[in-house]
């Protein structure tokens, strides 16, 4: 579904600054390109953002659809992918994830970054995880990653601007009965918040079955070391039949 003009998406505001605000998150990016490369592409990729996973994915020689709502991400993904020289490789399409404009079946759907978390709700997580699992052809593999805090997470951050990066400060304000995380990004050009919505991995999982799907792993970080209840959850999941 495109948007129409009027509309700002979330990140529009802040896709000059997401690469230089992102940049120490790089702990991810081996292993989507390593499941990638196990599928064997094309990959579709659900809130594609300014390329960050999709690109070194290309680079590794796989095909990515990436889907985003934000025409400004699309553009910061469309220069990176030119600069490295994979823009063949690289097919960028604006639009909702939970109506993804990809009539294409592939062997891998990936919502990398906590993307999901931005569904407000149960039911809109579900039309994002069912909207994924009809990309998939059989024998295919939906991978994602998520997170839900712990207390210190939040006593930590709760409330204070941060500088995260030099010139960009970075505001978590948590509220922990509503299990929301409201995060403002700012530099001297540019804002913008959103709202975050954590589940636990039972949550999670009934809405993955939900979708007609079953997950085959659920890691607790990108080095694949089992979930043990600690903050992040890497699922991956595969069709239930
Ligand atoms: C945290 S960024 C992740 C970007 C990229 N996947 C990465 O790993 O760097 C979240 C992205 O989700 C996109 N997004 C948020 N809600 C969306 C929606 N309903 N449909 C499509 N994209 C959405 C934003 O525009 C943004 O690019």
């Amino acid at each position: 579904m495109a948007k129409d003009r009027a509309h700002q998406a979330l990140y529009d505001g802040i896709a000059q600054i997401y690469d230089p605000w992102s940049r120490s998150v790089v702990e991810d990016v081996d292993f989507y390109v390593e499941q990638a490369v196990a599928s064997g592409g094309p990959v579709v990729e659900l809130a594609v953002g300014t390329g960050r996973i999709a690109v070194p994915v290309a680079k590794a020689g796989i095909a990515v659809i990436g889907v985003d709502e934000s025409p400004e991400m699309l553009a910061g993904a469309r220069a990176y992918a030119e600069s490295e020289g994979v823009s063949d490789l690289l097919e960028l399409r604006q639009g909702d994830l939970r109506e993804p404009p990809v009539t294409e079946r592939v062997p891998l759907v990936v919502i990398p970054f906590r993307s999901l978390l931005h569904m407000p709700d149960e039911t809109e997580k579900r039309r994002a995880i069912a909207a994924a699992a009809s990309l998939l052809e059989p024998g295919g593999r939906f991978v994602f990653d998520v997170f839900a805090p712990n207390a210190e997470d939040i006593e930590e951050t709760d409330g204070i601007w941060l500088e995260r990066e030099p010139g960009i400060f970075e505001r978590a304000d948590w509220d922990e009965r509503a299990r929301t995380l409201t995060l403002s990004v700012r530099s001297a050009e540019q804002s913008a918040s959103f709202t975050l919505h954590w589940l636990s991995a039972p949550e999670w999982n009934a809405l993955i079955e939900d979708a007609g799907l079953v997950a085959e792993e659920l890691y607790g970080w990108f080095d694949r070391r089992p979930y043990e209840g600690g903050e992040d959850q890497i699922w991956v999941c595969r069709p239930q039949h």
